[in-house]
């Protein structure tokens, strides 16, 4: 089933793969500008049906990584047109990925305070600017509890995000609700101490993704938005949360009327935390549209999700990096280059090598 076409009435893609979102960090600066080289990137993965960006920072506060791209300027727009053209050309689809951060970020990268449920910060570092010059891993800091309006505005700046990506030409978006970024922060008790409608009860820590999530599908179509979570994933937390896999089953059900394009759990990020079968039955029971599944999948687990019906997509991350023929390589049984050392020095930053220097398998 990998290979046949997925269609329903939100999505239609040319085989079940999708290469999953990826922070590479490679644009154009002054001004975090999507470039030639990232289109080129881009289209070489293209065999996937549907391939979703890195994460594009929807405003200044809600950026945590060194030259991630933006979606919030003229210069963004423009930058992604050329590779939304060129996966496009491939006959593929490309949701881009909204990203605000929360927490996880410095002022020395955000150019401001960072944003949080509440004003507790946890062990954590981000990509920014080193105090002696250059890049690195910096610690995070000490984070802002959001006012109602810097809740308002950051809706707001969603729905211009996502209307800017129809303006670049993407097929959707996908709203980044995992990996202990901001919405992640929202639902959980240990990040969330809020008083307001926003914290406390369960229902009041999933609102603002809800919210989020409805006032981007009322501006661009429920069928071209999507939506990305990490239930079982600690990344940005100290602990795990009790509450967590219950906030976001209850959340699954008040998404499922929106008829999103697709909903996309990552299980991957620092530590593989594989769901455990009945979690994607449960799932499963209370949302019947479109998901995806993402997190250190081979060929044959991913054969298997599609087979018990619990992923209708099957993405890959670091195998794409590595592998721009992924596609293929599965289709003829072609060995994977592996995701070695110096594919991990070259992930973040640099320019053609490590990037878009891998070959296609040669028999
Ligand atoms: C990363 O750059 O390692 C990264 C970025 C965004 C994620 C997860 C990991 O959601």
């Amino acid at each position: 089933m990998l290979f046949t076409a997925f269609s329903n009435t939100r999505l239609k893609t040319k085989n079940r793969i999708a290469m999953a979102p990826m922070t590479r960090s490679r644009t154009s600066q002054p001004g975090d500008v999507p470039n030639e080289m990232m289109a080129v990137y881009y289209k070489q993965r293209a065999n996937a049906g549907l391939v979703v960006t890195e994460g594009a920072p929807i405003s200044a506060v809600g950026r945590g990584y060194s030259m991630t791209p933006g979606i919030y300027t003229q210069a963004h727009i423009d930058g992604w047109k050329k590779v939304t053209t060129a996966i496009h050309d491939e006959g593929s689809k490309v949701f881009i990925q909204l990203w605000h951060v929360g927490r996880r970020s410095h002022s020395s990268i955000s150019g401001e305070q960072p944003l949080a449920p509440s004003a507790i910060k946890v062990p954590d570092q981000v990509f920014g600017p080193l105090p002696e010059g250059g890049f690195g891993m910096i610690e995070t800091e000490q984070p802002k509890a959001m006012s109602q309006r810097d809740i308002d505005n950051t809706i707001a700046d969603f729905v211009q995000a996502a209307k800017n990506a129809m303006e670049a030409g993407f097929d959707g978006v996908e709203i980044h609700a995992a990996h202990g970024y901001l919405f992640d922060t929202f639902m959980r008790l240990e990040s969330n101490q809020r008083d307001d409608q926003y914290g406390g009860s369960q229902e009041n820590r999933m609102r603002f993704m809800l919210d989020t999530l409805k006032a981007v599908a009322d501006e661009i179509g429920g069928d071209k938005v999507a939506v990305r979570v990490s239930p079982h994933v600690t990344e940005g937390f100290v602990d795990e949360d009790a509450e967590i896999i219950q906030v976001m089953l209850t959340a699954f059900e008040k998404i499922a009327p929106m008829n999103l394009a697709y909903l996309h759990f990552s299980e991957n990020i620092s530590r593989h935390v594989e769901a455990s079968e009945s979690f994607r039955q449960q799932v499963r029971e209370v949302y019947p549209n479109p998901i995806m599944v993402a997190g250190k999948l081979t060929k044959a687990t991913a054969q298997e999700l599609l087979d018990k019906n619990y992923a209708d997509l099957v993405a890959f991350g670091t195998p794409y990096v590595t592998n721009p023929d992924l596609v293929e390589r599965f289709k003829h049984n072609w060995p994977l280059t592996g995701f070695d050392a110096d594919a991990r020095l070259t992930l973040y930053g640099g320019g053609e090598e490590g990037y878009i220097d891998y070959p296609e398998y040669r028999a």
